[in-house]
Parts: C-alpha cells; sequence; structure tokens
C-alpha cells in the first residue's frame, strides 16, 4: 500500500510552499490540505501570472490531480467562493477536481467577529492574527460547538447556525458587531448556496482507499512548525497542528502510512505577527531581506519581520515533523550579500541553549550567529547546481551537515521554472 507524502513548512509560514507542492504535483494523483484555512496565503508564480491560494489546494492548476480539503481544514464560505470565481474566471474547472471533507468546519462571520473581539482585547498582547476566524472556529471544534460543512445537507442547518451564532452574540455582549454581521451573513449563505454544486466527501475514506488502490498523495501544509498550537512559540500561534502529526488527524491517515516528509524552509527567515523571533533584524540588513524578498504577507499584505536563518529551531522543526528532506527556498534574496549570518545557538542569562526553553517570551534571547562569505552572484537562472558558485554550494552543504538532512529542492526564484530538483 502506496503512503501519504508530506509537505510543510518549518519555520513561520511563508515558507514556500505553494511554489513546491505545485512543482512536484505531476508526481501525485491527490493533493490534500489537512490544517488551518485562509489564514493561509499560497502563492503560484507561472507563465508570466501570480495566483494566491487560501483554501484550495496548490495541485489545482494541474490536469489529471484531485484536490482535497481534509477534514482539519476550516473553511469560511465567502472566502472560498472568492477563491474559485478566480480560478474558474481562468479556465479551471474547480468542481471536477476539488473534494471537500464532510467533517471540514465552517468559519461562520461571528467567528471573525469574535477573531477580531478577541485580538482588541488582548490589547499589546495581541497575536497578531489574520483576524479570518481561525482561533474561534478551532475553539468552536474543540468545544464540540462547531457547524461542519456536511451540516448544510441537513434541514436543521439553519437551526444550528442560529444556535451558535446565539452563543456567540452572548460572549460578545455589547460589543459593536451589527455592521459586520449586517455585511458578511447575506454573503455567507450566499456562498453556501454556490458551495452546494462541490461534492462533499468522507475524506478518510476517500484518501485511505486511494492509497489502497495505489494511488500517489500529498499533504500540504499551511503555516509552519513554530506556528504549531502545540510545539510552536505559545501563544503566539496559530490554532491547529501544523506538523507531520496533523496530517494524521486532518485526514485520517495513520501514522504508519506516512511516506516522506519534505520540510520547507527560507535560507534566512520571517514572521508575520507578534511573538519571538530571536534572530530577528531589526535594521537595515533586515529591511533589505524585505525589500528584495517582497517579505510582504499574501492573505493580509504586512509586512513581514525579517532575520537571519535559525538553526536551532529548524533543528527541531526536524525532529518534530520527522523531515526525511528539505527544501530551500529563495536563497536568490540573498545574491547581493557580502556576508551572510547564520544563528547556531542562543544564549539566555549567559547560558548556551540550541533549543527553545520553555519560556522564551519573557526572558532575553541572544542569537549567536557564524558568518558566512556570499556567493554575490546571480543564482535566478540557475538550472544545474554544477554551474552554482562554489560559496553557495558550500552553503548547502553546511546547512545539510548542521541539519542531517538532504536538502533535494533548491528554489531560486518565484517562478514555478526557477526550482532545482537534486537526486
Ligand atoms: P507559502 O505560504 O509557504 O506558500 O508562501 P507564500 O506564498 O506566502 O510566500 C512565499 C513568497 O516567496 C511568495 O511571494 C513566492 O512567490 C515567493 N517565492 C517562493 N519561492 C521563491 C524563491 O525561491 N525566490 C524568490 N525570490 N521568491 C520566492
Ligand atoms: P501560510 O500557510 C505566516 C500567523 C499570523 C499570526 C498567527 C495566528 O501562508 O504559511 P491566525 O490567523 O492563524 O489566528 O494567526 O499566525 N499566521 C501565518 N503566518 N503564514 C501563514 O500561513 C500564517 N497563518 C497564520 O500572522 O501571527
Ligand atoms: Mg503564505
Amino acid at each position: 500500500m502506496k503512503k501519504v507524502d508530506v509537505l510543510l513548512g518549518l519555520q513561520w509560514g511563508d515558507e514556500g510552499k505553494g511554489k513546491i507542492v505545485d512543482v512536484v504535483t505531476p508526481q501525485y494523483d491527490i493533493i490534500a490540505r489537512f490544517q488551518g484555512g485562509p489564514n493561509a496565503g499560497h502563492t503560484l508564480i507561472f507563465d508570466g501570472e501570480k495566483y494566491v491560494l487560501h483554501t484550495i489546494p496548490s495541485g489545482i492548476f494541474r490536469d489529471n490531480t484531485i484536490n482535497v480539503i481534509g477534514n482539519g481544514v476550516v473553511i469560511d464560505p465567502i472566502i472560498i467562493r472568492q477563491e474559485i470565481e478566480k480560478l474558474e474566471a481562468k479556465g479551471i474547472d474547480v468542481v471536477s477536481k476539488l473534494l471537500i471533507s464532510k467533517k471540514a468546519h465552517l468559519i461562520l462571520p461571528t467567528h471573525k467577529i469574535l477573531d477580531k473581539f478577541s485580538e482588541e482585547q488582548k490589547g499589546k498582547k495581541k497575536i497578531g492574527s489574520t483576524l479570518k476566524g481561525i482561533g474561534p472556529t478551532y475553539m468552536d471544534k474543540t468545544g464540540r460547538n462547531g457547524l461542519r460543512i456536511g451540516d448544510s445537507q441537513l434541514s436543521t442547518f439553519k437551526e444550528k447556525y442560529d444556535h451558535l451564532v446565539q452563543k456567540h452574540k452572548a460572549i460578545l455582549g455589547d460589543y459593536d458587531y451589527a455592521e459586520m454581521l449586517n455585511e458578511f451573513e447575506p454573503k455567507w449563505f450566499e456562498a453556501m448556496d454556490f458551495l452546494s454544486k462541490f461534492t462533499l466527501i468522507d475524506s478518510e475514506q476517500y484518501i485511505n482507499g486511494a492509497l489502497k488502490e495505489g494511488k500517489t498523495i500529498l499533504a500540504e501544509g499551511a503555516q509552519g512548525t513554530m506556528l504549531d498550537i502545540d510545539f510552536g512559540t505559545y501563544p503566539f500561534v496559530t490554532s491547529s497542528n501544523t506538523v507531520t502529526a496533523g496530517t494524521c488527524t486532518g485526514l485520517g491517515v495513520a501514522p504508519n502510512r506516512v511516506g516522506e516528509v519534505i520540510g520547507i524552509f527560507k535560507a534566512y527567515c520571517t514572521r508575520v505577527g507578534s511573538g519571538p523571533f530571536p534572530s530577528e533584524l531589526d535594521n537595515e540588513v533586515g529591511e533589505n531581506i524585505r525589500q528584495i524578498g517582497h517579505e510582504f504577507g499574501a492573505t493580509t499584505g504586512r509586512d513581514r519581520r525579517c532575520g537571519w536563518i535559525d538553526l536551532p529551531a529548524l533543528k527541531y522543526a526536524i525532529m518534530i515533523n520527522g523531515a526525511t528532506q528539505l527544501s530551500m527556498m529563495k536563497a536568490d534574496v540573498l545574491d547581493s550579500f557580502e556576508e551572510i549570518e547564520v544563528c547556531t545557538h542562543y544564549e539566555i542569562n549567559g547560558e548556551k541553549f540550541d533549543y527553545f526553553p520553555y519560556d522564551i517570551n519573557s526572558v532575553d534571547v541572544k542569537p549567536i550567529y557564524k558568518k558566512i562569505k556570499g556567493w554575490n552572484k546571480d543564482l535566478t537562472k540557475l538550472s544545474d547546481l554544477k554551474e552554482a558558485p562554489q560559496e553557495f554550494l558550500d552553503y548547502i552543504s553546511y546547512l545539510e551537515q548542521e541539519l542531517q538532512t538532504p536538502i533535494t529542492i533548491v528554489s531560486v526564484g518565484p517562478d514555478r521554472a526557477q526550482t532545482i530538483i537534486r537526486n
């Protein structure tokens, strides 16, 4: 029986998952999202066009591939409808290529309002949420109050919806939500009608049946390991398990049915939203990386915080995910740098750490760097590593040795074509 391969982020998201899923999709029959929702923004660029996907798996542009939204995903009908309509306008037959788990939970307009309300209450301590309603929706899921997309086929759907909205209104009290609710609620029900043309499935049956038939499946992660609800920089995290284990619960794949785990990371590091980021460069170098790397959020347009690559965080992420191979992204962004730095460990109160201690929010974490000579050449037209500058090859070898995992994919530009697959 075949196994499910997994591709996920090892940092704080936006590593370039969408791009690589699209690149490797021709090797797979099925691409499946297992967690997260429209907080994600996955960018794909090919044939001179750019697309950003939020809920839809990044295999949607290739023929002969089925895309599955798993039970672990949360869906905002309004946002997914917009995504689908954009794709349909490009001539893509989304209805025949997209299957949705009946068990995926729905993001209600009031979940979005609750997200905003919660962030406002936190004040300076806010998470920096994308305000897409992710946290409140997962809270209702684990609190056993949630509404699932499969419920839309029940005669009691509206009743269930109203019941949940009443609960939310009780929490919101006299918070001023009327305008938002009036704006989103009609669109939400229209979008639910629009979605009725899609096939809702028991995705765990579908996925396991496909494996039995010898089909190849890739699970596409959203966010990144350092944003995982259990293993990320809590409480500055998202509300789902973004790690390999999330594939098991978010698709119904047994642990022994997980195959290759491809961990993606940038040749440097970024984070959007609040929370600790030890190797952050709050200076001109960071600003340079932001400008050259176009580090602005694909979902919210916010500035992404930029910094050097963080080896302790990467080693931790590789351990938690059982990553068997790595994909290094955006090395081209460092093309003009004479020198590159790598965070090898941290110093906290004079003590050396090579992992994140429990409390990294209230202590002063000092990153310790190793300086590396830059390659100082244009990588964006590189198609074979045989022609790569020696300093770049040395950087790859150094990382492979530190991370004890092979780098099998090297990305040197945002386009589908700017990708080097190594044996
Ligand atoms: P995702 O959320 O992990 O799919 O990543 P995002 O799409 O949010 O962010 C990655 C950004 O980097 C996008 O703008 C991509 O077009 C871009 N990108 C991906 N790979 C590369 C690369 O190798 N080089 C450069 N310069 N840009 C890249
Ligand atoms: P992709 O899939 C980067 C961040 C938010 C915030 C925190 C919680 O594109 O890599 P949430 O809306 O989930 O409650 O926000 O997580 N965040 C992301 N950062 N990439 C993402 O997704 C993210 N999804 C959420 O900025 O700090
Ligand atoms: Mg993104």
